[in-house]
């Protein structure tokens, strides 16, 4: 792994930088790259201006991981069932994306997977997908079983997979089987080569295999809901071309991409009529959250130290 971002990801996961670092002007300053703000109100005015300016669609997560006290987690589901009344009012085609581990996966499986199916019921009354991030590979087990049971009750749930892990191929057939939906990533955590491709080339190559399989006939009978979380011009232009070439169309796969990165691709895609949802974060638990976007392309680390220097 390239040594810089192997020290951000490092950092991502440091206790007191998490604890201290999000009060540094410097990093609230270069942050605001990536977010539109802290609060919800600041993302539902980004998501309103993208559906002005762009037409584009949105969707919502509020930062966070590993809540210490269930009573942290039935706060963060009690505020994203606010957060759907609020996208309800403004009449915002913008769905959510939760953290498992901040739903208190850790410390009561159960009752997340009660806040998980509320969130889903609330999210179909709005006509609305519920997306499941993924986290490190250790909980990749436990969100997959608590996805499968949430769908076999609520047919508008997706989970994300990570195209670096190599058993991601039998999840994604699984999920397939059951007539799911997966947004499929690279994957943003540090790994170990036991479990992940440590080579960019491979985690492409399996990314791009992964991705015709989701367009793929036996995907597209199942009425499976594919969507390709990546800023990679070169993986999106491949899966287009080959959507176009086996007749998939183009309103028959979905792209999303993170707030502040890569507009002039996000633009591009909305102007030639793909379907486009741009993610975006907010809350004041930013802090490994930001490092992972800078590790994922370390000339941000540039962005950062110029902003220290003005
Ligand atoms: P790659 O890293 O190869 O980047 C391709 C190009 O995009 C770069 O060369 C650069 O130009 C640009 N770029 C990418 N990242 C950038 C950045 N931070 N700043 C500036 N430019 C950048 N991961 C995970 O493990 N679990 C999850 O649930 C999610 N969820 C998720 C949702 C959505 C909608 C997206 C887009 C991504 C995620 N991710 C994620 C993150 C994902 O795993 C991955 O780390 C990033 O998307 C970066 O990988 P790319 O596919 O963009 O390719």
């Amino acid at each position: 792994m390239n040594p810089v971002r192997s020290v951000l990801l490092a950092a991502s996961e440091n206790r007191w930088l998490r604890a201290n670092a999000t009060r540094l002007p410097v990093f609230r300053k270069a942050v605001k790259r990536f977010m539109p703000g802290e609060r919800l109100e600041d993302a539902l005015g980004a998501a309103e201006a993208l559906a002005r300016e762009e037409s584009v669609a949105t969707i919502f997560t509020r930062l966070g991981e590993n809540v210490a006290e269930m009573a942290e987690a039935d706060a963060v589901a009690a505020h994203y069932l606010e957060a759907y009344d609020a996208i309800g009012q403004r009449h915002l085609d913008t769905q959510i994306s939760i953290k498992l581990t901040q739903l208190g996966l850790d410390i009561d499986s159960r009752r997340c997977r009660d806040h998980v199916r509320a969130l889903a019921a609330h999210a179909a009354q709005q006509g609305s997908i519920l997306w499941i991030d993924m986290e490190q590979h250790t909980y990749v087990d436990a969100t997959l079983e608590l996805y499968h049971a949430v769908l076999a009750e609520h047919r508008n749930v997706g989970v994300c997979l990570q195209a670096y892990l190599y058993r991601t191929e039998r999840d994604l057939q699984a999920i397939i089987d059951a007539g799911g939906g997966v947004r499929l990533v690279k994957g943003a955590y540090k790994e170990p080569a036991s479990v992940a491709y440590p080579k960019k080339a491979d985690v492409d190559a399996s990314y791009l295999s992964l991705a015709r399989t989701m367009i793929g006939a036996e995907a597209r009978a199942k009425n499976f809901q594919a969507v390709f979380g990546t800023h990679d011009v070169t993986i999106i232009d491949a899966i287009q071309q080959h959507a176009r070439s086996t007749g998939v169309p183009a309103d028959g796969y979905e792209f999303a991409l993170l707030y502040g990165i890569q507009r002039a691709v996000q633009q591009q895609l909305s102007r030639d009529g793909y379907r486009l949802r741009v993610l975006i974060s907010y809350g004041d638990y930013w802090f490994p959250w930001y490092m992972r976007r800078l590790a994922e392309r370390p000339a941000n680390v540039l962005f950062v130290a110029k902003t220290m220097l003005r």
